[in-house]
């Protein structure tokens, strides 16, 4: 069973209480919930970001941005969100200076299970770009489950690599970048062969990334062992409403999944990517 949080209520305003460049237009931002104690989220749950232009480039809100949950204080208070600058949004976002606040509806969607590997096994989790950090959320919950974690994570180059030192604390980290400037040059399913990833047997994968990415982890693993993917489509309303995110049935074409209500996360035999 996928998993969902429980949500927040409505919108609240998030206190930006970090925001570190941790990569070249990367930033971790801490943002933490006005109430007390609330629940830890789950893996694969994403905040709806309201992003507000500064004055000097219009001063107007933007739609709302999906971004995961990276980490999570243990009561679910202070959560870590990882940010690449792609456009207008995410800039106004990483701009946010501590001490300001940001709007922010959720927690949303269906996360990762992590229950699809039982204590002991092993997990193969496999993330590209922007889909690597909510993979640190599920390699933890994953560990705290005593399952064993091989991460596989695809980067632009060398300066693209974030969090490499916090991952490697809940797993083995194979890297591959488009140059080759860290770990192995190519992409995730290039790191098939490099050592480390063929003598490790996982008992599921879990994966977030670029469609291509997706479609090779679907083709390579899906028939054949438990599978869950991440789709990270572009988003309007975010809560089911508008039918602007869609992915098709596997087993009905007539049938379309809403990816911001009914997912992210699917099995990777449930859609046709
Ligand atoms: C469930 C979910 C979780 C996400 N989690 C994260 C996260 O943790 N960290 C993060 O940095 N980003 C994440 N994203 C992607 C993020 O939402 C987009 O990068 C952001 O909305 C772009 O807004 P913008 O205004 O900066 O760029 P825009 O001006 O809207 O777009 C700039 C460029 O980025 C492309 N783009 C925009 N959105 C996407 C997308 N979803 N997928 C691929 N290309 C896109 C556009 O086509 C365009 O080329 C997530 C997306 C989803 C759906
Ligand atoms: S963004 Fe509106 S239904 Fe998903």
């Amino acid at each position: 069973m996928r998993t969902r949080s429980t949500p927040l209520p409505g919108t609240q305003l998030l206190e930006v209480v970090a925001n570190d460049e941790i990569a070249r237009g990367v930033h971790a931002l801490v943002l933490r919930r006005p109430d007390a104690a609330g629940s830890a989220p789950d893996p694969g749950t994403f905040l709806d970001l309201l992003p507000v232009l500064p004055a000097a480039r219009g001063g107007a809100p933007v739609l709302r941005r999906p971004i995961s949950i990276a980490d999570s204080s243990a009561d679910g208070r202070d959560l870590t969100v990882i940010l690449r600058i792609v456009g207008e949004g995410t800039r106004a976002l990483c701009e946010l200076p501590v001490g300001t606040t940001v709007d922010s509806l959720g927690l949303l969607g269906h996360g990762f299970d992590p229950d699809a590997v039982a204590p002991g096994g092993r997990a193969l989790l496999i993330g590209g770009g922007v889909g690597v950090p909510p993979l640190h959320l599920l390699a933890r919950r994953l560990v705290e489950r005593d399952v064993t974690v091989q991460l596989r994570l695809g980067f632009r180059d060398a300066d693209d690599v974030f969090w490499a030192d916090r991952f490697a604390e809940l797993g083995q980290v194979l890297i591959s970048t488009d140059d080759g400037s860290a770990g192995s040059r190519g992409t995730v399913a290039d790191l098939e062969s490099v050592p480390g990833a063929a003598e490790f047997s996982p008992d599921a994968v879990y994966a977030c990334g670029p469609l291509p990415m997706l479609r090779y982890v679907q083709r390579a693993f899906g028939p054949q062992m438990p599978t869950q993917l991440s789709l990270e489509e572009r988003m309007a309303c975010g809560v089911g409403a508008c039918y602007a995110c869609v992915v098709t049935d596997a087993a009905d074409p007539g049938h379309q999944h809403r990816i911001c209500y009914d997912g992210p996360v699917f099995d990777a035999q449930e859609v046709v990517l």
